[in-house]
């Protein structure tokens, strides 16, 4: 399934992350896609939420993976921005990471995409303008750990 809608302001974008949060369980992968300061580490911060997690978030530009831990689930919140090869991925332990039973969200990953699952949720998000952004949630493969259903109903058009 999926579906485009827009967000006209941050508040907007935090409660669709919220709303995803509630709908994925163990095992999902959320690839992220768009542009420097398209909102993916914003939408991010509404899914952890969404999964129960009451820390702070933040980008994890330098560190690669953040670890949102205490939710429903754990959180592995990824930025690929400079990941260009296999043995780069390998070194952020991307793939020990998908083993732990948790979610992952992944900013960048036009640059991992041959290593991602073939159930990954995809989220694409488009400035329009300072505050618009069309956001489009992708799930169109087979996908056991989304409730995708639930979520898509919720969204609206
Ligand atoms: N509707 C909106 N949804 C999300 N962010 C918005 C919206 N309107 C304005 N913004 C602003 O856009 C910026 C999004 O920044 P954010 O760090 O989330 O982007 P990003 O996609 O993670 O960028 P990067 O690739 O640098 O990590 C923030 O400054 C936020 O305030
Ligand atoms: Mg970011």
């Amino acid at each position: 399934m999926k579906k485009t809608v827009i967000s006209h302001s941050e508040r907007e974008t935090d409660r669709l992350g919220f709303l995803l949060g509630q709908a994925v369980n163990s095992g999902c992968v959320i690839a992220f896609y768009g542009d420097l300061g398209a909102g993916k580490t914003h939408f991010i911060a509404g899914l952890a939420k969404g999964l129960g997690y009451k820390g702070e978030t933040y980008s994890p530009t330098f560190a690669l993976v953040n670890e949102y831990l205490g939710g429903r689930l754990p959180l592995y919140h990824f930025d690929m921005y400079r990941i260009t090869g296999w043995e780069d991925l390998y070194s952020t332990g991307f793939f020990d990471y998908m083993e732990l039973g948790g979610v992952l969200a992944v900013e960048w990953s036009e640059n991992i995409e041959a290593a991602l699952p073939e159930n990954v949720i995809r989220v694409t998000i488009r400035r329009l303008d300072d505050q618009s952004r069309e956001i489009t949630v992708d799930s169109t493969a087979e996908n056991a750990c989304f409730k995708e259903e639930a979520f898509f109903e919720t969204i609206g058009d």
